[in-house]
């Protein structure tokens, strides 16, 4: 037999891990569905372009990228947000705002396969379009803490850490940082945490050619303003600079927002997050879970320009992506993945080629009402049949022998307890649905 795999990054799901994939979007689309979102799609394969123009250097260098059999640059999507302000922008003028939508889909990006990190993997993505207040941040922030509680995590498990790209443009251009750096400065900021100082101040260096800032002293007060943790010392920073007082402002909003809707515990100020695609443009967040080491459970944030940039109209957004990975890592280890339970309602066991047109004929009138039914395809023995209705998952039997047949009965048998009781099939599908709810008692003479 040869030998081919799955290529690395890449995942199959055998039905206990589809289950688990299909317990995580059930989990999600009720969420958002509690938030009045509606679900969107759109094509797996996109333009090359789509996301070289609009996603970053850090996405556009993990691009899935080749040409099609028609010469055209093509991509598997590495995130979902170009598409949806593409769809977004080519509607917006007769949609009424604003408009909440969320989608689940896999992405695809070529990263070095670790823990938390693959080659493909399923996010849901939820964005909210045509509100520039912090009021529609606070949205955003409190449906992606409300789809990490949605699986039985507290608050305590998870920390939304919470920061700010306007903020840190205008605290740097209090240091005399023109706009034209400030990126690159904050691609500095992006690595504080793990770079080495000699790296870090090459790079502040670098970011910083052609003005006239000290890229050390810069390096200090980035360090500064980024371990920054509560509003009162925001407060201080900001004291006499009336654009970041301002901003201060909708800081306070952001944060009553979120407070009233009860979600204050989870919620952090945290402005070493600064975020790593291009389009960005506000209040920026990253959820992550509480005391641990793993990457992040969820990304996202304001990008205001990113819709007319695809040729839409100026239509502010804010959303986040939430992958499967990292959060299915964080559910193991606070036990909280369900049980995988896939067995049938019932299994008829069929003793007796006599016996089978009858039963098959009970069984597909079982299926049609909605129970879940599996039955013996070959003949057997008693023993071995009540085997497989074992093996099958199933909770009950439904034996039919000659004997059954003749009377006009069904004999249901619990497969817990092995107790059992006839049903005449002409009853027989109110009874099997009290069997459900009540168990044996319900059809015990
Ligand atoms: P992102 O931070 O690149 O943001 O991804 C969001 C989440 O997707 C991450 O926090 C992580 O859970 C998951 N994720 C990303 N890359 C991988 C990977 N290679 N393997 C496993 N999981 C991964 C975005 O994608 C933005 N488009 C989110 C957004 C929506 N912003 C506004 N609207």
């Amino acid at each position: 037999m040869s030998d081919i795999r799955t290529l690395p990054g890449f995942r199959e799901f055998y039905p206990e891990d589809q289950a688990l994939v299909g317990h995580t979007f059930d989990i999600w689309r009720q969420a958002c569905r509690r938030y009045g979102f509606r679900e969107w799609n759109s094509p797996v394969l996109e333009p090359l372009e789509l996301f070289t123009e609009k996603s970053g250097e850090e996405i556009v260098r993990q691009l899935f990228n080749f040409e099609d059999k028609g010469g055209r640059k093509v991509t598997l999507r590495p995130e979902l947000t170009p598409a949806l302000a593409r769809m977004v922008g080519a509607k917006a003028n007769g949609m009424p705002k604003p408009i909440r939508w969320f989608a689940i889909g896999e992405s695809y990006r070529y990263e070095k396969p670790q823990k938390g990190r693959l080659r493909a993997f399923y996010q849901l993505n939820a964005d909210l379009l045509g509100e520039a207040g912090p009021a529609a941040d606070a949205e955003i922030i409190a449906l992606c803490a409300d789809c990490l509680l949605g699986f039985g995590l507290t608050q305590a498990d998870f920390r939304i850490r919470v920061s700010d790209r306007t903020l840190w443009f205008r605290y740097l251009a209090s240091l005399g940082i023109p706009e034209a750096q400030a990126t690159a400065v904050l691609g500095v900021v992006d690595k504080l945490e793990r770079g080495a100082p000699k790296d870090l101040l090459e790079a502040m260096t670098a970011a910083l050619a052609g003005t006239a800032v000290d890229p050390a002293q810069a390096l200090v007060a980035a360090r500064a303003f980024a371990n920054t943790k509560s509003l009162a010392d925001l407060e201080r920073l900001a004291a006499g600079d009336a654009a970041m007082t301002e901003r201060l402002g909708e800081w306070k909003h952001l944060l009553a927002t979120l407070t009233a809707l009860g979600f204050a515990e989870c919620v952090t100020i945290d402005l070493t997050i600064v975020r790593g695609l291009a389009y960005y443009t506000g209040f920026v967040f990253e959820a992550f879970e509480t005391g641990g080491e793993a990457r992040a459970l969820a990304g996202g944030g304001r990008y205001d320009a990113l819709v007319k940039k695809l040729g839409g109209p100026d239509l502010p957004a804010v959303g986040f992506g939430m992958g499967d990975v990292t959060l299915r890592d964080l559910l193991e280890l606070k036990k909280l993945l369900p049980v995988y339970a896939d067995g049938p309602d019932f299994y008829a066991m069929i003793l007796g080629d006599d016996a089978r047109a009858a039963a098959l004929e009970d069984v597909a009138t079982l299926r049609r009402a909605g129970f879940r039914v599996e039955y013996n395809l070959r003949d057997g023995k008693f023993g071995k049949l009540a085997q497989q209705a074992e093996t099958a998952g199933a909770k009950y039997a439904l034996v039919y022998g000659g004997g059954e047949i003749a009377k006009g009965v069904t004999k249901v048998r619990s497969l817990t307890d092995r107790s059992e009781a006839e049903v005449p099939r002409t009853d027989l599908v109110p009874a099997l649905r009290a069997v459900l709810e009540e168990g044996m008692r319900a059809i015990m003479p």
